[in-house]
């Protein structure tokens, strides 16, 4: 008996809609379909991460009729799976005719005609499609459960984790949105940090630790309230570890990934000061134990401790700073922050090669805020994993403020400096009422619902 013809079909089957079911009936109709399901990786390395991670779609897609097997696609290029699998046909929709995957088609088309194999494509089905359903899943927003887990989600699936501060809900927003297109494929950060810096100094404190977690909690909720991404905190340093328990309940049960704390006691100074104040560095012993408390404090298994090494820039040496790189991890530390103030990388390149001498896959966290000549592709090379832009959003808008207040000042009036602002109508609609329609008014009753009988 002749075997069935082969059929193979790509997708991500993140957001599954009557386009996914129209192409597997397409190509059932074909022959006896495989689904080639991308995994996280795949899908990363060109938008954003899926909502539903792999052994989630797995379920969906190997349930769906007419699908016989399914077989992770590593890579956006067809290719690997294409060369071992030989099939008789690949079905697609017909929306890849242009833009990032164009390339992608072709080498498919190439690849089928060394066995005669052809490319079926499928009308694109209209008035339904994973943008606009991605589009209707942010407005929507999203729960403490998978914003906690998508940092650790993320780390899996990229080779570095992008985050950049916020310190309201405005500054929550443009980390949420802001997107810039490279070589067609969309760029956004991943993640958000609650950097105390920045935190405290729009509050007009210093960054002491003088903002109490009351206060700082506030600005969680707002960043919270508009956006969807995962949450790094800069717990300063956690505290006694009497209160830093305290404080891991409350950021998990809001949905915090992750909490940052740093090894010093005392009054805590911002370390970009280095030894030009005097810090004290916590003892090994100690700082370990915090962690110990911490992670036997957490509730789920998703939030993360990650411990900030301040040997660096207290001058305390490379040395020191690995010993307790090697002390943190085993109280339990789930990722290292190595911090300095050098303006060169020299320093924290240094750490990384002994860190990766050490063969330990906790992740590597680098806050690049006077070493910026760094990139992110250099960050990772260097075995980093997660990179912060800490106080750049806050450090954009003060010098523009000032100029503002100072040209009114000058002029007696705001023309002067009104071509540098954003316009009063682009304000006014900057945050539109309901983005999400979730919160329709009730029909106004014109009568009162419950008529009193007075007879
Ligand atoms: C912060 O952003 O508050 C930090 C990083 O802790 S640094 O300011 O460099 O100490
Ligand atoms: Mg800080």
């Amino acid at each position: 008996m002749a075997s069935k013809p082969q059929v193979y079909v790509g997708m991500s089957a993140d957001l599954v809609h009557p386009g996914h079911l129209n192409i597997i009936s397409t190509a059932a109709g074909h022959g006896e379909v495989t689904i080639g399901l991308l995994t996280d990786q795949a899908i990363a390395s060109y938008k954003r991460l899926p909502y539903l991670d792999y052994n989630q779609r797995f379920q969906i897609i190997n349930s769906i009729k007419g699908v016989a097997h399914v077989i992770p696609q590593a890579t956006l290029d067809y290719v690997p799976n294409l060369i071992k699998l030989k099939p008789d046909f690949v079905v697609h929709g017909d929306d890849w005719q242009t833009g990032i995957q164009q390339k992608i088609r072709q080498q498919v088309i190439d690849t089928l005609a060394a066995w005669g194999g052809k490319l079926i494509e499928v009308p694109y089905t209209q008035g339904i499609s994973s943008t606009i359903l991605n589009q209707r899943i942010k407005e929507i927003g999203t729960t403490p459960e998978i914003r906690m887990r998508r940092l650790r989600r993320l780390l899996g699936a990229k080779s570095i984790v992008r985050c950049i501060e916020a310190h309201n809900g405005l500054t929550g927003l443009i980390a949420e949105k802001t997107s810039v297109k490279i070589d067609q494929q969309s760029r956004e950060f991943d993640a958000i940090w609650l950097s105390s810096l920045t935190d405290s100094t729009a509050k007009g404190k210093p960054d002491i630790e003088a903002v109490d977690l009351t206060s700082r909690l506030h600005t969680v909720h707002d960043i919270l309230e508009v956006t969807t991404k995962p949450i790094i905190y800069d717990a300063d340093t956690g505290g006694t570890t009497e209160h830093f328990i305290f404080h891991i309940r409350t950021l998990e049960r809001l949905g915090v990934s992750a909490v940052i704390i740093e090894d010093k006691v005392g009054l805590k100074k911002n370390s970009l000061f280095g030894t030009a104040v005097p810090q004290t560095q916590d003892s090994l012993a100690n700082f370990s134990f915090k962690i110990q408390s911490g992670k036997k404090a957490q509730v789920t298994d998703e939030f993360m401790i990650i411990a900030r090494i301040e040997s660096l820039i207290l001058q305390a040496g490379l040395p020191d700073a690995v010993a307790r790189a090697q002390a943190y991890i085993s109280a339990g530390a789930d990722a290292i922050m190595i911090h300095s103030k050098e303006s060169s990388p020299v320093e924290i390149l240094e750490f990384a090669r002994a860190y990766q001498a050490f063969g330990s896959h906790v992740p590597l966290v680098a806050v690049p805020s006077t070493y910026n000549s760094i990139s992110e592709d250099e960050l990772a090379t260097a075995g980093f994993r997660i990179v912060i832009y800490a106080n750049q959003l806050l450090r954009s808008a003060y010098p523009a403020m000032v100029e503002s207040a100072r040209s009114i000042l000058t002029h007696g009036r705001s023309l002067e400096i009104d071509s540098r602002l954003t316009p009063i109508k682009d304000i006014l609609t900057l945050i539109p009422d309901d983005p999400a329609g979730l919160n329709p008014l009730p029909q106004r009753l014109s009568e009162p619902a419950v008529k009193l009988n007075h007879s």
